[in-house]
């Protein structure tokens, strides 16, 4: 259980959910339960507009949700999950048996032509769990999978089955969009909640799809969506080498009341108007952005 060091600021007990279906750039699943913490006790419907291997999606189970990516290829997978999971575990079964029985990197480095040729959520959801790391990474100029084998053995379609199955029941009430966030950011009413996790990075190394991205167009988004009495929790810019909570970024003043640092073994809640001003030292956080 987390540690509060500013302010008594409710939080609540999230369980954690360990069983990850998508590896995923910048998946929060092993820490989304304390991300969840942070949620209001009590909202409408729950919107997540970068979802992505959709790791707090899948710890808190909505009853109702609506989940967007704009990135097709994977919200193929998605759809998948929720209309056809066994589908989905026909997908992932066929590339696992192809590349057992087969030269194992040729096999793969097949697959991901294939996937090139025509990006795919049949490919991909095999490939995000065969490459290397479980790093998928995207040229920038045109959106070229570009990551190698991976030297471990990808989980048994077995296993794979199982995921779906829990996936499959703990999103049941969600509905699965492939919308740019702005459009899915506009359908949030009074007492719902959204929660953001941008591909922002403080390098702006890390890349997905060849999508380039305004933190701006969002800051002005989660304006309005407050402006409608929306809750809105934002994570953003992962890794801090120094206590100092860093970087510049172009924050409208008044927009969020609350910043809690999560993911650094414990977690830590400031007062938003103490920016700038040193927790402590090495430490490496998530900063989450509370518009409530
Ligand atoms: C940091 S990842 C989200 C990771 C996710 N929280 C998880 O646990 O796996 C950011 C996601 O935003 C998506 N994305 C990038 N630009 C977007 C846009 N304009 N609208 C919606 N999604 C976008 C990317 O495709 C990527 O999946």
């Amino acid at each position: 259980m987390q540690r509060l060091l500013f302010g008594e600021d409710k939080f609540h007990f999230v369980a954690p959910f360990k069983s990850q279906l998508l590896k995923w750039i910048g998946n929060k699943q092993r820490f989304a339960h304390e991300i969840a913490a942070y949620f209001p006790t009590e909202y409408g419907t729950y919107f997540e507009p970068f979802l992505g291997g959709g790791g707090v999606l899948g710890t808190i189970a909505p009853p109702k949700a609506v989940a967007s990516d704009v990135f097709k290829p994977l919200m193929e997978i998605w759809q998948a999950l929720h209309d056809d999971p066994e589908t989905l575990k026909r997908w992932y079964a066929e590339r696992w048996y192809a590349l057992m029985s087969k030269d194992k990197i040729a096999e793969y480095e097949r697959i991901k032509a294939c996937y090139n040729e025509r990006p795919n959520g049949a490919d991909l959801v095999f490939l995000c769990r065969s490459c290397y790391g479980g790093v998928v990474r995207f040229r920038r100029a045109d959106g070229y999978m570009s990551t190698p084998c991976g030297v471990h053995k990808p989980i048994s379609p077995r296993a794979f089955a199982r995921r779906v199955d829990k996936w499959h029941a703990r999103t049941r009430g969600v509905t699965f969009l492939c919308l740019d966030y702005q459009e899915a950011m506009a359908k949030p009413r009074c007492g719902d909640l959204v929660y953001c996790d941008p591909p922002y990075t403080h390098t702006q190394s890390i890349l997905y799809g060849a999508q380039g991205f305004s933190l701006k167009r969002l800051f002005d988004t989660i304006a309005q969506c407050k402006s409608r009495g929306v809750y809105v929790a934002l994570s953003i810019d992962g890794t801090k080498k120094s206590g100092n909570l860093v970087c510049n970024l172009p924050i409208p003043e008044g927009l969020f009341e609350r910043e809690v640092l999560v993911n650094c073994g414990r977690s830590m809640l400031k007062r938003f108007q103490m920016e700038g001003q040193s927790l402590e030292t090495e430490v490496v956080a998530d900063r989450l952005l509370l518009t409530y």
